[in-house]
């Protein structure tokens, strides 16, 4: 059912481009750490575990024809590749996971042949992406407990396969709840500007047979009014020591909305997606991207040339309006500050 999103192939990295979905399923080859660095930046591989599974594969192909002649130099190199892996996207902090493992598991083999340390970090890309196989089909385990027949859920963005190595997140969820054969409808929101709802979602609900509807994001409160909507599930991609969440921007409106309507809202991320280091949701660093995302429709101009344009790609959801995080390791309520102690 899950569509392999990012996969090492002959000694590249090969990715499905998502900025041509849902017109045209194509894939990219990646040769070099910088063909990795604009995949990531320009979304072709988007969504927080996937961008995490990419930079460190991109780790690898920036150290794999490294010259260096001891260990002291190899690390010198590997900083720079590290560094510049770390401008491609501020927000995910799976990114910054995955890069700090790349650079322990370096530390940790510093005794080896450089040889030997390539070696070992092409096996950490991989196992970082097999486990997040696993952690998807765990959460989604998880999370399909909370799904009843006839119930009608509503999602934002892309969390599902294109976001991870398996079946994703809040998708995963989905995925999950049709194997066990509940009776499901899902609205995807389209998610304005960059339209991962429309483009992605609901691609590979359609693929997977589930029942799915696109919604403009301005519809969801009105179906909330009407009893339309039974539960929320969203991704994450930087979730705060408070349970304060950063997902794609519309996520707190709808957060908002459903608290309004006393409708469940229900975050489901990998405990990667986990920063304790930040206190709350206001000191999560949120991405400001091009105004073009927004004053363009694909090619076409939909807003006066000159028009002053905001567009930051994410919000911050607080954690008073978020009824249970779902990780791998089940399902959190809150107090979230004090019971994320006992994910460990
Ligand atoms: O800008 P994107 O498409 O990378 O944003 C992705 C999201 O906001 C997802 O909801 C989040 O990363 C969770 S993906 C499992």
């Amino acid at each position: 059912m899950a569509i392999a999103t990012i996969e090492w192939e002959k000694q590249n990295v090969k990715l499905i481009d998502q900025t041509k979905l849902p017109n045209e399923l194509k894939y990219i080859n990646c040769r070099d750490v910088k063909t990795i660095w604009q995949a990531i930046k320009k979304l072709k591989v988007r969504g927080a575990p996937a961008i995490g599974i990419a930079a460190a594969c991109g780790v690898v192909l920036g150290m794999r024809n490294s010259k260096a002649r001891n260990f002291t130099e190899f690390n010198k190199e590997l900083e720079r590749v590290v560094k510049y892996l770390a401008t491609s996207r501020p927000t995910a902090v799976n990114l910054f996971w995955a890069l700090e493992r790349m650079r322990q598991c370096v530390f940790l083999n510093r005794d080896k042949s450089i040889k030997a340390i390539k070696d070992v970090l092409y096996d950490e890309s991989v196992r970082i992406l097999n486990e997040d196989k696993d952690i998807c089909r765990a959460m989604g385990r998880s999370g399909a407990r909370l799904i009843k027949n006839k119930d009608r859920v509503l999602t934002i963005c892309n969390a599902g396969a294109l976001a991870t190595a398996d079946f994703g997140t809040a998708l995963g969820v989905f995925y999950q709840a049709k194997k066990e054969k509940k009776h499901f409808k899902v609205y995807s929101s389209e998610t304005r500007p960059l339209l991962q709802g429309a483009r992605l979602t609901t691609w590979e609900l359609m693929r997977a047979h589930i029942d799915v509807t696109l919604i403009c994001d301005n519809m969801a409160g009105s179906l909330m009014e009407r009893n339309l909507i039974d539960k929320v599930f969203v991704g994450a991609d930087r979730i705060a020591a408070n349970g304060d969440t950063a997902n794609k921007i519309g996520t707190y409106s709808l957060a908002v909305l459903a608290s309004y309507h006393k409708i469940p809202f229900y975050v489901v991320a990998p405990k990667s997606t986990f920063d304790l280091s930040i206190k709350s949701g206001k000191d999560i660093p949120i991405e400001e991207r091009r105004e073009e995302e927004v004053t363009l429709i694909g090619k076409k101009r939909i807003a006066p040339v000159g028009v002053k344009v905001y567009n930051p790609a994410f919000d911050v959801t607080p954690h008073k309006l978020i009824t249970a995080i779902i990780t791998e390791k089940g399902i959190t309520k809150p107090p979230f500050i004090k019971n994320f102690v006992k994910l460990k």
